[in-house]
Parts: C-alpha cells; sequence; structure tokens
C-alpha cells in the first residue's frame, strides 16, 4: 500500500533528526527543495539541511522528534512538531550544558508531485540555545524583527572603516581569568566596560575560538584584572595561546576562586549573570562581588600600541 504523505513526513523526519539517516530526505523533497527559515530570513536547500541536521545530532545525540500533526490542504500543508533533546556537545560555539530541551516548530511546505518543493520553518538553531536558556542577540544582529530581516550588508561600512573606528578608540586592557579543573586560565582583553554601579555590573566580550572561552562559558564567576604600566610582559602572556600561561604570574584567588593577578592596577571577581551569544564573540554581563584598587597606573592600550598612563599629559 502506498503511503500517504502525513506517514512519509512522520517516518522520514525521525529517520533524519533521530537516527541521523539524513539520506532519507532525498525520498521527500523535490530536487530543486529550498528551506526558508523565517527568524533568519535565511534560505537553505537540501544538503545544507542534511548537514544542519547532523550538526544538531552532533550536539543532542539523544534527539527524539514527535510529528505532532501534518494538515494537507491541496499543495501545501503545514507540519507541527516537538523535538527533545540532552545537550552534550559544542552547538552554535555554545559549549555543552548537558541540560535537556524541548522545541517546537511549525513548516509550512508546498507539495508538488508528491514531494516537498518549498519549505517555511518557523525555528532556526537559536531556537535551541534559547531553550537551554542561552539569550541570542537576534535583534541587534538584524536576525530577527518578526521575520523581517530588518539590516543588509549595503548599509554596513566597510570592514577596513571599521577596523580604523575600533583603532581610534583608547582603551586600558584587562586579563580575564577563571579556573577550570582546578587549573588558572585567561586571556587579554580590552572589551571591558563598566555596565551600572549600582547594581555593580560590568561587562566582556571574548571571542568564541578563544582556548579559555569554554572554561569562562561553564564558569559561575570570573576574574577581570586591569594592567598596570609595569605589567607589559603579561600582555603578551595572556594574548598568547600558551598552555600554562600562569606559569610565571604571581596571583592569588578572589572569594570565588577566580585568579587575580597581582601587581595589577585593579581587579575584580565577579559572578556571571548572563550570557549573550552574538554570532562570533559572547557578551558576559556579570555582577561584581569583590574588588581590589591600587595605586599603581593602569596601562594603555590603542591601535595595537601600549602606552605608560603616567607620561600622558592632561588635556
Ligand atoms: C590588547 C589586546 C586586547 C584584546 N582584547 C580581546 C577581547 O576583548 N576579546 C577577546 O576575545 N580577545 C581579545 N584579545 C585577543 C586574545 O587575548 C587572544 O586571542 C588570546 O590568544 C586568547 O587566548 P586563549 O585562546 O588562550 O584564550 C586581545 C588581545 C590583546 C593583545
Amino acid at each position: 500500500m502506498q503511503q500517504t504523505f502525513e506517514s512519509a513526513v512522520a517516518n522520514v523526519w525521525q529517520a533524519a533528526w533521530d537516527r541521523g539517516e539524513v539520506e532519507a530526505l532525498e525520498t521527500l523533497v523535490s530536487d530543486d527543495y529550498l528551506r526558508v527559515s523565517k527568524s533568519s530570513g535565511k534560505a537553505a536547500n537540501l544538503s545544507q539541511l542534511q548537514g544542519e541536521i547532523l550538526a544538531i545530532r552532533e550536539a543532542f545525540p539523544d534527539l527524539v522528534t514527535t510529528v505532532d500533526a501534518v494538515v494537507v490542504d491541496g499543495t501545501s500543508a503545514a507540519i507541527f512538531w516537538t523535538s527533545t533533546g540532552t545537550h552534550t556537545a559544542p552547538f552554535m560555539g555554545v559549549p555543552a550544558t548537558g541540560r535537556q530541551v524541548q522545541t517546537r516548530g511549525s513548516n509550512f511546505v508546498t507539495i508538488e508531485a508528491g514531494r516537498i518543493k518549498q519549505e517555511t520553518v518557523t525555528w532556526d538553531g537559536s531556537e535551541l540555545l534559547q531553550s537551554l536558556g542561552i539569550r541570542h542577540l537576534g535583534d541587534a544582529l538584524g536576525e530577527a524583527d518578526g521575520g523581517v530581516v530588518v539590516d543588509s550588508l549595503s548599509d554596513e561600512p566597510d570592514l577596513e572603516v571599521m577596523k580604523g573606528f575600533n583603532r581610534q578608540f583608547v582603551t586600558g586592557v584587562t586579563v580575564v581569568t577563571t579556573k577550570e579543573g582546578g587549573v588558572p586560565k585567561g586571556l587579554a582583553v580590552n572589551a571591558y566596560a563598566s555596565v551600572s554601579l549600582e547594581p555593580p555590573l560590568v561587562m566582556v566580550c571574548i571571542q568564541k575560538t578563544s582556548s579559555t572561552y569554554p572554561a569562562l562559558f561553564a564558569s559561575t564567576h570570573l576574574g577581570i584584572n586591569i594592567l598596570s604600566n609595569e605589567q607589559k610582559p603579561t600582555v603578551s602572556t595572556f594574548a598568547s595561546k600558551s598552555a600554562d600561561k600562569f606559569a610565571e604570574i604571581d596571583w592569588h584567588a578572589g572569594p570565588h576562586g577566580s585568579p587575580l593577578i597581582d601587581g595589577s592596577s585593579a581587579a575584580l571577581e565577579a559572578e556571571i549573570r548572563e550570557r549573550f551569544q552574538a554570532k562570533t564573540h559572547t557578551i558576559f554581563i556579570c555582577r561584581v562581588r569583590h574588588a581590589e584598587v591600587s595605586e599603581t597606573a593602569p596601562m594603555v592600550y590603542q591601535a595595537g600600541r601600549f602606552f605608560d598612563s603616567e607620561g600622558l599629559s592632561q588635556l
């Protein structure tokens, strides 16, 4: 007996999403199949969808999917589904959290000769992160605004202009620290800002490719050390990928264990309250729990160069 479109959808869905048999999709979709995400506005063909499914399965290997309903109306149909799974490997730059998620979506499809030709999905991978309680800067990135893509590349400045803009900004240099299995870890960071004094909130922005990032992401607390004029070698150490950056560094632990570097101009320990996903980076918003301020003058950083803040003339 020929299976109905409804049962074909349920069988192929489970084969692909629950068992990773992504080739099963070839029996359900047409050769020119296109899948459009309503939230990101992006389109994918079959092989891109297959890649996406395999990436999700790698991160959520125990995925179980239920097709809740398939409503067919002539040459179009709506598919409603629910998936559950445990986040056991990195996904979209987010290290494994061990948390279980349940996510729901609906796909509106057009059918041609019994196969799906085009599909509009109300869901994308970032919703899995949201289900994990990890916030995503979709709006700021122009990815989602009621399904409309609000930004376009054409009204963004050239990359070199943006780099030039950033070079005009003068900052200090910090070392952001944490511990991984009792081992101190850290990296040089100038994307630090004070957010508010009451309550005492600060933020740092960390590139997801940093080797310190998974440990930072998993930590409840982190340390932020403002480097002094006398710590130029410390910048090189923490801007490197060296395995044991603390080998030559004197430090002490904050009340919650975060490494605070001796000789810094100031150091604080803060509780991580939010981890906003911003594509290549994660913005950590932290509530300060402990701070130490010394008399040592801070180092100044601008356009790849370091300056002695005591040598600066006041305007
Ligand atoms: C002055 C300076 C500022 C930096 N600022 C940042 C920053 O704000 N965020 C970031 O992720 N990396 C920043 N970096 C780069 C990291 O320190 C660098 O990639 C480091 O090798 C990362 O080490 P890890 O991969 O061992 O964590 C900065 C480097 C320097 C020298």
